[in-house]
């Protein structure tokens, strides 16, 4: 696979997924949804570090646009879902599994939004300034880099 978006849209696919099957599962099988959690935090956190150590850091070198644009928003974007992260991660600690819904749904919403920016405006711009072996070296980087 050659292909950022590709790459990344799938793995946005694959924490959807996650992420759908915690919230069917956590009113009924609290150890499955601690679980899923678990696995999810994982992901995501490996799936930002890829855009923050790699991809990111790629986009404003070629455009010099540091504080501002899409990538200074991506990072605030960043810092609201880790937030979100804790909320619910500090819930599931303390037993509170129901009632956290509302985390939930809202950690949906924005991940829908932040996605689909990074899937229409990030990756392809990604996939259209890079020559191939640009490419190949950024989705090498990123498989190569070890899961937490
Ligand atoms: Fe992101
Ligand atoms: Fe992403």
């Amino acid at each position: 696979m050659n292909n950022v978006l590709e790459f990344m849209g799938q793995d946005h696919d694959r924490l959807d997924k996650i992420l759908e099957e915690f919230r069917c599962t956590k009113n009924t099988d609290v150890t499955r949804a601690v679980a899923l959690f678990h696995d999810f935090m994982a992901v995501l956190s490996r799936h930002i570090v890829w855009e923050e150590e790699i991809l990111f850091p790629f986009f404003e070198q070629k455009t010099h646009m540091h504080d501002t644009g899409p990538v200074a928003v991506m990072r605030i974007e960043h810092n609201h879902i880790k937030n979100y992260l804790e909320k619910i991660q500090n819930r599931i600690l303390a037993k509170e599994i129901n009632g956290i819904d509302e985390l939930v749904c809202g950690l949906m919403e924005l991940l829908a939004d932040h996605n689909a920016k990074e899937e229409s405006i990030l990756y392809p711009w990604i996939d259209r300034e890079t020559s191939d072996k640009e490419r190949e070296d950024i989705i090498s980087r990123m498989k190569n880099s070890s899961m937490e």
